[in-house]
């Protein structure tokens, strides 16, 4: 956040370069084109002016090397536009695998950041440089849009679905974060600050920060309270016989469903299987879960999202279950 006006943002993330430099292409092209078109407009127009009342222009039937010229230059401008940007966008929206997460919630009118080891956040995220992240966002409301200019990254945050965000910061610093979708009155005021760190001072502030609340401790933890406070752990435990498919070891890996068909286990199918049980059944379970629809929070959901992707590693750490 350094000074009031600037014609770009700082560059902060891995990705701020990409995005310019293809910025900064078609910025050029256009200014090259428009002023080139502008000026020989004027020139021509001044050049082949009427010069007498009984002036007849001569006709002009075209010229083949010219068209090819202006249509073979603009196709091979727009084809290095549009691959450029595809591979620009695919960076952009893929998570690279080995990203950390984190969890947040849009709401009218803030942001609410969950991380892993239980810490929150709201209309604040802090981490250490030079680390990749991976937000997996949702909103408990209307559209949100998360916005880090720094970062050259934003992404919609869409009510009943995840949508997900990484970055990699390569700057310390303190940069703005805004709502970039109009969600109401305040939207305008739906903003925060991202602050980078370095890894030193990342690990200071960590250990300065105050020990989770009633409800704290790490994600998957309250997630393990809630799984069993909701009464999940009564069919999924993964005895034989049990009503709900076994859930340990599955996220990340594809399960049959009822249909034959297959589905990967990831945060979207979790939620969704929560919500409307019925939607993706598995393969040789009966439909008898009820929705929890109304009982849980989106916090909560993602709580219990982190314990279920927790019990593949405790398994196969060979701990308890
Ligand atoms: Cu949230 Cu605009």
């Amino acid at each position: 956040m350094s000074s009031p006006f600037a014609l770009f943002p700082e560059r902060a993330s891995t990705m701020a370069w990409s995005v310019d430099a293809l910025f900064l292409f078609i910025l050029w092209i256009s200014i090259f084109f428009t002023v080139g078109i502008s000026a020989a407009v004027v020139y021509f127009a001044i050049k082949y002016r009427r010069k007498h009342d009984d002036e007849v222009p001569v006709q002009i039937e075209g010229h083949l090397g010219l068209e090819i010229l202006w249509s073979v230059i603009p196709l091979i401008l727009m084809m290095v536009m549009f691959f450029w940007g595809t591979k620009v966008f695919l960076q952009l929206v893929v998570s690279p695998a080995d990203a950390t997460p984190i969890y947040v919630v849009g709401k009218q009118w803030m942001w609410k950041i969950q991380h892993p080891d239980g810490r929150r956040e709201i209309n604040e995220l802090h981490v250490p440089v030079g680390e990749k992240f991976r937000l997996i966002m949702t909103s408990e409301d209307v559209l949100h849009s998360f916005f880090v200019p720094a970062f050259r990254t934003k992404m919609d945050v869409v009510p009943g679905r995840y949508s997900s965000l990484w970055f990699e910061a390569t700057r310390e610093g303190v940069y703005h974060l805004f709502c970039a979708e109009y969600c109401g009155t305040s939207h305008s005021g739906m903003t925060g600050r991202v602050v980078v760190m370095s890894p030193a001072d990342y690990a200071k502030w960590l250990s300065g920060q105050a020990p989770a609340g009633p409800a704290g401790g790490a994600m998957a933890d309250v997630g393990a309270q809630l799984f069993t406070a909701k009464a999940c752990n009564t069919c999924h435990d993964g005895r034989p016989g049990a009503l709900g498919p076994p859930l340990a070891g599955t996220f990340g890996h594809s399960v049959t469903l009822a249909d034959g068909s297959e589905v990967v286990v990831d945060e979207g199918y979790i939620r969704e299987s929560i919500l409307n049980p019925q939607a993706k059944l598995v393969r040789g379970f009966q439909p008898v879960m009820p929705t929890y629809k109304g009982q849980l929070s989106e916090e909560e959901i993602l709580q219990l999202i982190t314990h279920i992707k927790s019990l593949k590693s405790v398994e196969a750490s060979g701990e308890k279950p």
